[in-house]
This record gives C-alpha cells, structure tokens and sequence, in this order.
C-alpha cells in the first residue's frame, strides 16, 4: 500500500520534470489539451455567433415577415379583453378561432373591429396580421 503511493509519488514528479523542461516524451501537458479544447470550444461559439450576424438581413428585414413569435408579442394587446391566457374574458375565447373564422375572418374581425371588438389592426401591417393569425393558430 505505502509502496504504491510512494511510486505515484515518483511519477507527479518525473510528470512535472517533463513539463518544466517543456518536452513531452510523446505526451501532451493536459494544460495543454485543455487549452486546446477550450480554444475549440470557443471557436465553434464564435463561428455561430460571426454567422448569425451575418445572416441578420441589412435593412431591418428581420422586422418584418410573417412568425407566431411577433403574433405572440402582439397578442399583448387582446389580454385585457380576450383573457390572461385568451381563452375568454370580456371578449370571447379566440382558443379555435382561426378554424372557425378562417385567416380572412380574423384579419377582418381585427382591421375593421365587430361590436365590442375594436378594429386594433386597423393600422397594422399585413405581416403582423399574418402573424396574429400563425400565433392565434397554437391555441387549441
Ligand atoms: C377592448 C376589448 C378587446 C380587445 C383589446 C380585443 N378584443 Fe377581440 N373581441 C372583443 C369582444 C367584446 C369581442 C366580441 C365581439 C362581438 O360582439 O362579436 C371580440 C371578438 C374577437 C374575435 C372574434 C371572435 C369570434 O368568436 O367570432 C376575434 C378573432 C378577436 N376578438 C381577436 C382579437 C385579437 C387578436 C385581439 C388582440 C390583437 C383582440 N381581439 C383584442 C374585445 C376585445
């Protein structure tokens, strides 16, 4: 037992004499794969991130088109009425709305308002209805 710790010993030290001296006897210093691998590591991370700002269009394009996400955002708007979650407050539940009113209902019901609904689309774009439309779509 004290042979064997006495030998491991004799190793870290024959371990660090190959790393003052800077040569590896076909061995790589594990600071040195480690660097290595947080450098590589790095470079993968900062590939994607150089890549994603690349692919960002020029003039604000990313602002526009059609996603649930900007609906989402917009559906900011209806809570007040429609509920926390849209499933009915003052304003009726919009949970299979767009299969009941069809996309064009919808949109109209928003740019032109019906009753108590106003028209809040009125001045919104034809992507942001489109995108109401995709996120009102998920609820189901
Ligand atoms: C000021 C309250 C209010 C706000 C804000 C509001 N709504 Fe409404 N909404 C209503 C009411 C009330 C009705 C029922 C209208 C009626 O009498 O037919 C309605 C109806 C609707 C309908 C038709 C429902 C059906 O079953 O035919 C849709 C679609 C709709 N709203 C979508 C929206 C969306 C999307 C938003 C957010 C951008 C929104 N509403 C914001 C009050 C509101």
């Amino acid at each position: 037992m004290s042979d064997k710790h006495k030998n491991h010993e004799q190793h870290e030290e024959h371990y660090d004499e190959v790393m003052g001296m800077k040569q590896g006897h076909g061995k790589v210093p594990r600071f040195l794969i480690i660097t290595y691998a947080v450098l590589a590591v790095w470079a993968v991370g900062y590939a994607l991130t150089a890549k994603g700002i690349d692919e960002r269009p020029a003039g604000g394009e990313a602002a526009q088109g059609v996603s649930v996400e900007k609906g989402k955002g917009l559906s900011g708007q209806c809570v007040a009425c429609h509920g926390a979650d849209l499933k009915g407050g003052m304003g009726p539940s919009l949970y299979g709305i767009v299969d009941k009113l069809k996309p064009e209902g919808v949109k109209d019901v928003l740019t032109k308002g019906r009753g108590s609904m106003p028209a809040l689309g009125a001045s919104w774009t034809e992507e942001q209805k489109d995108s109401m439309v995709e996120f009102l779509k998920t609820l189901k």
